[in-house]
């Protein structure tokens, strides 16, 4: 009865890291993937994450039973926290609900689940380009979804005009998806100002914001810094919903460990919203996990532990930073044709490197490393051995 069942093509992003899996050369270098690398090319466990992880272990009153439908409290709130900030009115005031879900990716699907069934306005703009699973998550959740201009290939920043201009005429009430910071794939920000003016815009519309906030503390290295954006929203007052993923800043990837925060005008309100979301998420999984949450909850809690992972957090971010500039003066030093200072400009754990995809095409052929078909390198993957390897590749592929 499956006969007719045709071979689907493998993801656009962890598709990569198959192809990679499967190359003998030992040159080979994956930077398709976001995941981080230490120095020496290795997945990376954070030590504050090993430490919470013996703590729950030693202790003899943890069970296994199931969380609730909504996830573990704690973790919830702590989360918002983090989020909103400690002093948030939206917090204090009970207007924030927060569920647990399977890190971004089921923040994200979760909170277009409830808006197809509860919000009036069915179109999502999302910014083109955005991360290659956002039309998916969207469409499948049963919203439409819409581009707005966003990045601009010429000045490989931001199209600041194309954004607003679309925004400007997207219909009152459309959900927009935001990227909190760490534009993913393109690795541009709006500035501060920007900011405001994009608030201003939608608010004055009535466009609801919706943030995938994936890499708080991960683009600049300070949690607050990378939460300025969805703070700005969160201050106004409005509604808006946020998803946090644990995937990159805690190094929790497989943990799937992440929650959605839908901001409301009033805690009555949100009590609602809440009680909705279980019936979204209940038939879907049922509950989420255990351990990551159990472990997020535990750095949080504590002011010690949390103070070592903003340290380690720093540490990566830092890292990152620093394989930016060794690969931008490698293609200096090479001649490389082009102004490759977008690479020292761009935020976050990608590099959208304006390479085509037959460029993509040859350097995977010739040199082994593994990326988006868009051009997108995670500098995460990068180390100080691997850069002159990449710079080389880069090289080639322009000057051919
Ligand atoms: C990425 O964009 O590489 C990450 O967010 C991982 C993923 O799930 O795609």
């Amino acid at each position: 009865v499956f006969n007719h069942v045709v071979r689907a093509p493998e993801d656009p992003i962890l598709g990569v890291t198959v192809a990679y899996n499967k190359d003998t050369s030992p040159n080979k270098l994956n930077l398709g993937v976001g995941a981080y690398r230490t120095e020496e090319g290795k997945p990376l466990v954070l030590s504050v994450v090993r430490q919470a992880e013996q703590s729950l272990v030693n202790d003899p009153s943890r069970v296994k039973e199931y969380l609730p439908i909504i996830g573990l409290a704690e973790f919830n709130k702590l989360s918002a926290k983090l989020i909103c900030g400690a002093d948030s009115p939206a917090i204090q005031e009970n207007r924030v609900t927060t569920v647990q879900c399977l890190s971004g990716t089921g923040s994200l699907r979760v909170g277009g689940e409830f808006l197809a069934r509860h919000y009036h306005e069915r179109t999502i703009y999302i910014p083109q380009p955005t991360w290659g699973n956002h039309p998916k998550v969207f469409t499948l959740a049963g919203l439409s979804v819409k581009y707005y201009r966003y990045y601009d290939p010429g000045t490989r920043g931001l199209d600041f005009q194309g954004l607003l201009e679309d925004l400007g005429s997207a219909p009152s009430g459309a959900v927009v998806l935001l990227h909190a910071c760490a534009h993913n794939p393109t690795g541009v920000d709006p500035t501060v100002e920007q900011w405001e003016q994009i608030r201003q815009l939608m608010r004055s519309k009535q466009l609801l914001p919706f943030f995938d906030s994936a890499y708080q503390g991960f683009a600049s290295g300070s949690l607050d810094a990378d939460a300025q954006s969805v703070r700005m929203f969160v201050a106004d007052g409005g509604e808006c919903l946020v998803a946090q993923s644990y995937a990159k800043n805690m190094g929790l990837y497989g943990e799937r460990v992440g929650a959605l925060s839908i901001v409301c005008k009033t805690s009555d309100v949100a009590g609602k919203v809440e009680s909705q979301l279980k019936l979204v998420i209940r038939p879907m999984y049922s509950n989420p996990p255990l351990h990551g949450a159990s472990i997020v909850a535990t750095i949080l809690r504590d002011k010690d532990m949390y103070n070592e992972w903003t340290i380690e957090l720093k540490a990566m971010a830092d890292r990152i930073i620093s394989m930016r500039h060794q690969l931008f003066e490698a293609l200096k030093t090479r001649g490389t044709p082009g102004d490759w200072s977008h690479i020292i400009k761009q935020i976050g754990m990608f590099t959208f490197t304006g390479l085509n995809s037959e460029q993509v095409a040859f350097m995977r052929q010739e040199y082994h490393i593994y990326m988006t078909s868009d051009g997108r390198i995670s500098m995460a993957g990068l180390s100080s051995r691997t850069v002159p390897h990449l710079a080389d590749a880069i090289h080639a592929a322009v000057t051919r």
